[in-house]
C-alpha cells in the first residue's frame, strides 16, 4: 500500500481496491486485459487525481480479508472507494457488506465487459452497494473513475 502524496486530508484520499490477479495486470491474459501494468495505471490515476486536488491510496490484494480491513481503514480515512473486486465480485458478500458499512461513495470497475463474457461472471455481489459501475473501457476505466470521483467530490 502507498499513498501516492503526502496529503492526507481522508475526505480527499480515494482508496483504489484491487483484487486477486490484479497484480498481474499487464502480462495476465493481455487479450483480455491489456499489456498496461498496475503501476502504470496507479501512476496516471495519482496524476489525475492530483489535478483536482485528490490523493490516491492503492491497495492491491490475492486476500478477500485484506480487501475487507482496507475498506474498513477507508471508512474513515477516504472519501471515495474505487474497487476492482476481480473474481471476489461473483462470489464475496463480505465485500459486499463491507463496502455497506463504510458507507462512502463507490465505484465498482471491471476492466472487461463482464456481461459479454462467462455467464458466472455476469452477477456481481457489490452492484447493489456500489454508486456507478464501470465496465468494458479497459484499464481506461481507472482514469473514468478517479474523474468520476473528482466530479461527486470537487465538482
Ligand atoms: C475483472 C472481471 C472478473 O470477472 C475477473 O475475475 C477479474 C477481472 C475485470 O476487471 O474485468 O479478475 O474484474
Amino acid at each position: 500500500m502507498f499513498d501516492a502524496t503526502t496529503e492526507n486530508a481522508p475526505g480527499r484520499t480515494i482508496l483504489f481496491l484491487n483484487g486477486p490477479n490484479l497484480n498481474l495486470l499487464g502480462v495476465r491474459e493481455p487479450d483480455k486485459y491489456g499489456s498496461t501494468t498496475l503501476r502504470e495505471v496507479e501512476e496516471t490515476v495519482a496524476k489525475t487525481l492530483s489535478a483536482h486536488g485528490l490523493t490516491a491510496r492503492f491497495v492491491q490484494s490475492n486476500h478477500e480479508g485484506v480487501l475487507v480491513d482496507a475498506i474498513h481503514a477507508a471508512r474513515t480515512e477516504c472519501g471515495a472507494i474505487v474497487i476492482n473486486p476481480a473474481a471476489f465480485t461473483h462470489t464475496s458478500v463480505a465485500l459486499r457488506d463491507a463496502i455497506a458499512a463504510a458507507a462512502l461513495p463507490t465505484i465498482e470497475l471491471h476492466i472487461t465487459n463482464v456481461h459479454k463474457r462467462e455467464e458466472f461472471r455476469h452477477h456481481s455481489y457489490i452492484s447493489a452497494v456500489a454508486d456507478a459501475v464501470i465496465v468494458g473501457a479497459g484499464t481506461h476505466g481507472y482514469i473514468l473513475a478517479a474523474l468520476h470521483v473528482a466530479h461527486l467530490l470537487v465538482g
